[in-house]
């Protein structure tokens, strides 16, 4: 018993010891490797708070049971996707040829809006044994390789959700043929020799090709390093409608409360018009307690009302009129503990017949 729990000690020592650093990965605060985790950056106007800086965060991975709320803030390398994308930054500075990186956002930093790809954001880092995706919803974010970490001004003021999940090389192609959809602005790319002509697909999409004939949607399944199976839905601009209520709650077959961002008149009302219903969040409520309104939150997620079908998407698409014609796209999974997080934060959401 007693030698029993000492090798396991030794063990757990000599993994500690090996080096982490090498495999590409999403990274926790303290840098080291996880599967995935979900960042809830929380806005600045916050219900019964006094104005805040916009620069705290919840986090959740595989070890975290629910939202824990970072000591760290999101403009520090200390932070979760601050020490994950030292990764990216790391490998422009080496210059080493054996890693292969796509930066996209339709709000590139420093450029102008682009209105014709896809409305979506992004940061996809591999080498040829793995990776991650990052999938956020931050405008001009992140900053171009040369320029190293930081946080933009403009991402302080709403809430914002940033899903990072780690994948080993075998699912990069299938990643890639979801951005044919996806159609990304992709403002900063590098794609060594050593990947062609294998995933020549990335590189067409990172020269702004995209799926030219329908099917303008594509539905896929994706597999982390850890074995969590994520459902990958993907949408042209040529698909019009509503990815929420038109798409995913159908095909998942479940009724969704949809968190995305009510800046104006033209959200999409609740929809209870097809089999499975689509339900607008009002009020999210995290840990703390943090109360906030749908109108500070610009992420982009959904969550199935009942716990039995357990699902959860985080994406890239609010539920207006103008964006079902953009392309883009919400990666799902039934993970329980992600929904138990998700759905025990949607304090009050919006019923077809009226508010409850
Ligand atoms: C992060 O933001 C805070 C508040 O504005 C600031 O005091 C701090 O210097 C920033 N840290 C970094 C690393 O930019
Ligand atoms: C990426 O950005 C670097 C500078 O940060 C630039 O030298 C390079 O040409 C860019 N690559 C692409 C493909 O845009
Ligand atoms: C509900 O969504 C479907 C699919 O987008 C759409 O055809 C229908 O018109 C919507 N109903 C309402 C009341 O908005
Ligand atoms: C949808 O969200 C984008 C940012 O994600 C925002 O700029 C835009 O104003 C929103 N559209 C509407 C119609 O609310
Ligand atoms: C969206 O905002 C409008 C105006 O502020 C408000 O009347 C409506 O209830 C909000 N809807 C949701 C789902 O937050
Ligand atoms: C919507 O309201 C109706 C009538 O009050 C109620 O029966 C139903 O359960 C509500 N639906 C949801 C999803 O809350």
């Amino acid at each position: 018993m007693k030698t029993g729990s000492i090798r396991l000690l030794f063990f757990l020592l000599i993994i500690h010891l090996s080096p982490s650093g090498a495999e590409i990965s999403c990274r926790d605060e303290a840098g080291r490797p996880v599967d995935w985790f979900v960042m809830y950056k929380l806005p600045k106007y916050q219900i019964h708070q006094a104005v805040g800086m916009g620069l705290n965060y919840m986090y959740l991975d595989p070890s975290t049971d629910d939202w824990q709320r970072s000591k760290h803030l999101v403009n520090t390398t200390e932070s979760a996707v601050g020490r994950t994308l030292q990764q990216l930054y790391s490998t422009y500075k080496s210059k080493v040829n054996d890693r292969a990186y796509f930066i996209y956002n339709d709000a590139a930093p420093s450029m102008p809006y682009d209105m014709y790809h896809g409305h979506t954001k992004g940061v996809l880092l591999f080498d040829e044994a793995q990776g991650f995706w990052l999938i956020h919803s931050v405008p001009h974010f992140p900053p171009f390789p040369k320029k190293g970490y930081s946080w933009p001004s403009s991402g302080k003021r709403n809430g914002q959700t940033l899903f990072c999940i780690t994948y080993k090389y075998s699912q990069v192609t299938e990643i890639g043929k979801q951005l044919l959809y996806y159609n990304p602005r992709v403002y900063n790319w590098s794609l060594p020799d050593i990947f062609l002509p294998e995933l020549s697909h990335l590189q067409f999409v990172a020269k702004g090709g995209s799926v030219s004939k329908s099917p303008w949607k594509r539905l896929t399944e994706l597999t982390s390093t850890g074995g969590v199976q994520f459902q990958s839905f993907a949408k042209y601009k040529h698909f019009e409608d509503d990815i929420y209520a038109g798409w995913v709650a159908q095909t998942l077959k479940t009724d969704l409360l949809a968190e995305t961002w009510n800046g104006s008149k033209h959200q999409l009302p609740s929809n209870c018009s097809l089999p499975k219903h689509v339900y607008n969040i009002v009020r999210i409520k995290l840990p703390g307690p943090v109360l906030f309104y749908s109108s500070n939150d610009h992420s982009k997620w959904c969550v199935s009302l009942g716990h039995d079908e357990g699902w959860t998407c985080i994406g890239d698409l609010n539920r207006t009129f103008g964006q079902m014609g953009r392309s883009a796209g919400l990666l799902c999974t039934r993970h329980p503990a992600i929904h138990r997080a998700f759905r025990r934060s949607v304090s009050w959401y919006e019923n077809c017949t009226g508010t409850q």
